[in-house]
């Protein structure tokens, strides 16, 4: 897998990449590169943003310093680009990632995203230079880095060779096996503490007794957090 992200702030992204379940997977030929926006503009004073068309606040990247990088990158139109390789442009109002779409992207040989700053992209980025419009949540963070490391972060672990048990992603939370529910509760020593007890069935050492009780777990998150309610709500 090969991601290159576009950013103005290139060195955020040197910390996400020292993370050990991260660097697992790169050292096994996985690529996670920046683009300094800002390097490849082709306007005077490394201008990348412009006030708005119709006034209001904030400030937008625009499409021809975006086009810019991407060429400098590619060597090719980035409206073709698109038709080539995954384009991700990170949005608040895009697609919502999930379980399912990771899937997606983590069976990508390349990913390109493409993170905004300020008040975003201009649209005609997006229109026409990406190919999807992903987004984390329904809240604004202040650029598309985080989403963009959260996504890699999300796309990596699934590759061969990130986790340390090569179980521990198929059984998680979300997974077809799980039937798309979350994960169910885990437990550790001390099987006592302060009087809470760990469930009587895990310490029973009957398999098929705490495969069952995991499903129902599994399935009982499912509706709580459906319900949009904490697992731990009084
Ligand atoms: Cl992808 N970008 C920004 N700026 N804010 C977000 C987001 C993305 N996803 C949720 N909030």
């Amino acid at each position: 897998m090969n991601i290159d992200v576009f950013t103005l702030f290139p060195d955020w992204f040197g910390w996400f990449s020292a993370q050990r379940h991260v660097s697992n997977v790169l050292d096994r030929g996985s690529s996670l590169e920046c683009v300094n926006i800002r390097e490849h503009t082709p306007l005077s004073g490394a201008q990348v943003d412009d006030t708005p068309f119709g006034g209001g606040a904030g400030m937008v990247l625009r499409v021809d310093v975006m086009e810019a990088a991407l060429r400098a990158r590619y060597g090719v139109d980035p409206v073709e680009l698109r038709q080539r390789r995954r384009v991700i442009a990170l949005a608040p109002g895009g697609r919502l990632l999930d379980d399912r779409l990771v899937d997606e992207l983590a069976g990508e040989q390349q990913l390109t995203l493409l993170c905004g700053r300020y008040e975003g992209f201009d649209e005609r980025i997006i229109e026409h230079f990406a190919s999807d419009v992903v987004s984390i949540g329904r809240y604004v963070l202040s650029g598309g880095e985080l989403a963009a490391m959260v996504v890699c972060d999300a796309v990596l672990r699934k590759l061969p060779g990130a986790l340390g048990h090569e179980q521990s992603a198929a059984q998680e939370s979300f997974s077809v096996a799980l039937e798309g529910h979350p994960e169910y509760p885990h437990y550790t020593r001390p099987a006592e503490y302060r009087g809470w007890a760990v469930p009587e069935v895990l310490l029973s050492g009957h398999h098929q007794r705490i495969e069952q009780w995991r499903r129902e777990r599994s399935r009982e998150r499912g509706a709580v957090a459906e319900a949009g309610l904490s697992p731990s709500s009084p």
